[in-house]
């Protein structure tokens, strides 16, 4: 069974399939291409699901369903809600929420009507994997990324970080408002549009789920200055390098269960 590997960002799933080997037959199917192969040696189908938690959860469920994926690992870019998270960084998610799920009073604010959690949990093997890989990739950051871009985007040492993410329909924009959902939901060291999507549909159908993030703002009114010339020119590379390194491990660790 191969690992689904999703990006809402086509530049980064671009450099991906590009790297495919021996790809098969491309499936398009509700409007996404699917890509299978062999990417670092390991059976793989990659997918652009486009942005947002429709968008994501849609494409989850087909890799599921359609091409019987063991796992998914969503790789993609967040604005930062910490000030321990800064542009550059790494954050893999060990938990994910829907920020701005709230059927309120009926049931809790976060929690998913009828499946009594608001909190999904990345898979640990591939957390810790993600994290090993996103650990090596730093330490190999000069071959990968120009000394222009680290320099433009002030990225030194990159830290590698796990904990909460938040997920949502909202490229948040507003530092208030960031603080806010912080103060509503403690510990929480990004905001992404997907993650908790996807977490969803892997808990629901029972496959483990994991999911990482370059941070590529600090989701306040700067977050759209930089963030095409971010993803061209840094994410597309991290995603890149950092599954480089991790995607093995995760089918090592696929393999030994
Ligand atoms: N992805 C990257 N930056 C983001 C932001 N500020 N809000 C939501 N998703 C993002």
């Amino acid at each position: 069974m191969p690992i689904g590997i999703m990006s809402a960002i086509p530049e980064e799933n671009r450099r991906l399939v590009e790297a495919l080997e021996g790809p098969e037959d491309v499936v398009i199917d509700g409007m996404r291409e699917y890509h299978s192969g062999t990417l670092f040696g390991e059976p793989v189908v990659l997918v652009f699901s486009r942005c947002g938690k429709v968008a994501a959860a849609t494409t989850a469920t087909a890799l599921i369903s359609r091409f019987d994926v063991r796992s998914i690992v969503f790789t993609g870019v967040a604005g930062s809600l910490s000030s321990d998270v800064r542009v550059g960084d790494i954050v893999v998610a060990d938990r994910l929420v829907q920020h701005d799920m709230d059927a309120s009073p009926l049931f809790d604010a976060f929690e998913i009507p009828l499946l009594h959690r608001s909190y999904f949990d990345g898979d640990r093997g591939l957390t810790r994997a993600l994290i090993a890989g996103g650990e090596a990739f730093v330490g190999d950051l000069a071959s990968h990324v120009t000394p222009d871009d680290l320099a433009q985007f002030a990225i030194g040492t990159p830290r590698v970080s796990r904990g909460l993410v938040l997920s949502g329909d909202q490229f948040v924009t507003d530092r208030a408002y960031a603080r806010s959902l912080c103060e509503r939901l403690p510990g929480a060291l990004c905001v992404e549009m997907e993650g908790a999507a996807v977490a969803q549909v892997c808990f629901e159908y029972g496959r483990p789920c994991g999911v990482v993030r370059v941070i590529s703002d600090a989701a306040d009114e700067t977050a759209a200055f930089d963030f095409t010339a971010f993803v061209d020119r840094v994410a597309t590379h991290f995603s890149y390098g950092i599954l480089e390194h991790a995607l093995p491990i995760i089918g090592g660790a696929l393999r030994a269960r």
